[in-house]
């Protein structure tokens, strides 16, 4: 059948997108696949609606594209789409959100306070302590976060990232490792595949060292105790799960010092690109990158 490849858009990772969509489009292309692109930013819904597309293959990252909201309007016309429903996307965009259904689960997340204007910043800083993260609750790529040093640089912090969203919370920093997980499937069905270990220059996984600079470092497999792997991707299960999530996704975890995991977020529209993580993961498995891509698109359902 006819599938549309929808990457681009208008948030703030558009430029990721673009990377993860033309890649995406170009491995359905070699896979014999009639395989068009659609970018939501410059055509109408119109056009996707008339366009006698069979499935939807999600490339767009960040707002409008993995929260919810395109989920939506592809129910509503009746395209099939990969990736999670309304909800699941409504609520792994928000990191608040995502946070509050974990907490309920019981499955550790990091502390945070929900920062808003005039908030007391003594307070954020005595409950948890420095340095600590800000970051608005609905982005994607560590765009506006910043790290925390000094109570001089609250505020600031703040201010950056209520220009990207206005809901804005403050996380506990967890100084140790950083993994990430992606995760396929859906309910009891889901699996996880292997884990990545980064290890970014000083610690610092920010947007150029996911996407711009070569200094990262990144083992997969993890080199991580078995065991103590298995126990991280049953972790992320456990949160993809609770999530609702469904086709695929990829959680991020920091272990502290003392060995012990806590989940970051969860990606309900990972990227894609040739820096990123679920190919590179998939690979460790057995997957290449346009099988991983035609068993994604094969996962499309409303
Ligand atoms: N938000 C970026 C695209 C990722 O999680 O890979
Ligand atoms: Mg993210």
């Amino acid at each position: 059948g006819k599938v549309v490849v929808l990457f681009g858009g208008k948030s703030a990772e558009r430029e990721v997108s673009l990377k993860s969509g033309s890649m995406v489009l170009a491995a359905l292309k070699r896979q014999g696949v009639d395989a068009h692109a659609f970018d939501p930013a410059e055509q109408s819904l119109v056009e996707l609606a008339q366009g006698n597309f069979d499935r939807a293959v999600i490339s767009l990252h960040g707002r409008f594209g993995e929260d919810g909201t395109i989920q939506g309007a592809l129910e509503y016309l009746g395209i099939p789409y990969t990736g999670s429903g309304v909800m699941a996307s409504a609520v792994a965009m928000d990191k608040i959100m995502t946070k509050a259904v974990w907490s309920a689960e019981g499955l550790a997340t990091p502390d945070h306070v929900r920062l808003q204007p005039g908030f007391d910043e003594a307070a954020v800083i005595n409950r948890l302590g420095l340095p600590l993260i800000v970051k608005p609750a609905q982005e994607g790529s560590t765009l506006g976060l910043t790290k925390v040093k000094s109570a001089a640089d609250l505020k600031a912090a703040f201010e950056l990232a209520y220009r990207y969203d206005p809901n804005v919370l403050a996380e506990k920093f967890v100084k140790g490792q950083e993994l990430t997980v992606p995760l396929m499937g859906e309910g009891e069905q889901a699996i996880a595949l292997p884990v990545i270990r980064i290890q970014a220059p000083d610690g610092n996984y920010d947007y150029h060292n996911k996407y711009v600079g070569n200094d990262t470092q990144y083992f997969c497999p993890s080199g991580l105790d078995p065991a103590f792997e298995r126990e991280v991707q049953a972790l992320c299960l456990k949160a993809y799960r609770s999530l609702g999530c469904a086709g695929w996704g990829r959680a991020d975890v920091l272990v502290d010092e003392s060995g012990k995991p806590w989940l970051l977020e969860m990606n309900t529209s990972p990227g894609m690109t040739d820096h990123s993580l679920v190919p590179m993961s998939a690979r460790a498995s057995g997957i290449e990158y346009d099988d991983l891509v035609m068993r994604i698109a094969a996962s499309a359902a409303l």
